[in-house]
């Protein structure tokens, strides 16, 4: 996961206007018009590496704390096959925020510098991550619709201009899928169930619905950083264009689960050949963003702890990372 959440302002430097040669700057807007890829050792106009910095990392934190909501529910899955395929994915998700730390760190800033900001309540994550999983509904729900609206954001970052960045997109777009169908796939099962399983599938998509929609970021008239991320190829497809392409493939997933979405705007536009829907609060969208949704708090609390807890794993790697290069010296002398 996620997504254009990650395009909102957060821990940014501003930079200085004009500190770029404008003869470069020029024939680098040439090359990513060109649809060419740019590598870590190219040169960039300053404005871009920090766009990226700041797009990628926040991503990377967004998959990380995107664990948390899921984890709370690896020790109550219903069955042994549930749990095993729910650990998977969150594990998943752990390695997809490894390959964008890396991706980030490519463009020469550190681990640690990114890992402070987060903890530091200084750096953006997705607002999706701040609701709370209140039932097993929810973790099929996250799986269907916010890794489904995940990917929907991420498939055209596979051909973003960065190219560190646009290779781990790959890789994560593939397990994505798989996130998606288990969800589907667990709320399938619970609504051939009771009927008090099928009211609590309807009950986990009236709550996460608005919250998903909102994922694919602020209207684009109302987005500050989409024009730039267009003209350089980070980003290819408009907020509002993402979010049609997810309500209409998902209305018709959610005819064949069985369920219903709560906007009584939502019906089939003939002429236009999409899905209307209603108006997003806007208001609640930034309220979470800036830390007042449910779990905000929570969220940072749990990692922190996990990382402070886990600083005698990093101190081992480290000592068994020193230890085996004396070794190598020795056997090399
Ligand atoms: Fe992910
Ligand atoms: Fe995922």
């Amino acid at each position: 996961m996620y997504t254009q959440a990650m395009d909102i302002p957060g821990n940014e430097t501003k930079t200085p206007a004009g500190s770029d040669d404008p003869v470069r700057a020029a024939a680098f807007d040439e090359r990513t018009a060109r649809g060419e890829f740019v590598e870590a050792k190219d040169w960039m106009p300053e404005a871009y590496r920090r766009t990226l910095i700041r797009q990628i990392s926040q991503h990377a934190h967004s998959e990380v704390v995107g664990m948390l909501p899921e984890g709370h529910w690896i020790s109550r899955a219903p069955s042994l096959k549930r749990k095993a395929i729910l650990l998977a994915k969150v594990q998943d998700e752990g390695g997809h925020g490894l390959y964008l730390y890396a991706a980030a760190e490519t463009l020469g800033v550190s681990r640690d510098e990114l890992v402070d900001a987060l903890h530091a309540g200084k750096a953006k994550y997705s607002s999706i991550f701040n609701y709370p999983t209140l039932t097993w509904a929810d973790i099929g729900v996250i799986g269907w619709l916010v890794d489904g609206a995940a990917i929907m954001n991420q498939v055209p970052l596979c051909r973003c201009s960065y190219g560190p960045y646009a290779r781990a997109m790959i890789r994560i777009c593939k397990e994505e899928s798989f996130h998606q169908r288990q969800g589907y796939d667990a709320l399938y099962t619970m609504m051939q169930g009771t009927e008090a399983q099928r009211a609590m599938v309807q009950d986990a998509v009236n709550r996460w619905w608005w919250p998903v929609l909102m994922m694919f970021g602020p209207h684009d008239a109302d987005s500050q950083h989409s024009e730039q991320s267009m003209k350089w190829g980070i980003k290819r497809i408009s907020n509002d264009e993402l979010r049609q392409q997810f309500v209409d493939a998902t209305v018709a997933q959610g005819k064949v689960l069985g369920v219903t979405f709560p906007d009584p705007d939502l019906c089939w536009n003939e002429a236009r050949g999409h899905y209307d829907f209603g108006r997003i609060d806007w208001r609640e969208f930034w309220n979470v963003v800036n830390g007042h949704g449910p779990c905000n708090k929570e969220r940072l609390a749990a990692r922190v702890a996990a990382w402070e807890d886990g600083a005698w794993v990093r101190e081992a790697a480290l000592a068994y990372a020193e230890k085996h290069a004396a070794r190598q010296r020795s056997v090399a002398a």
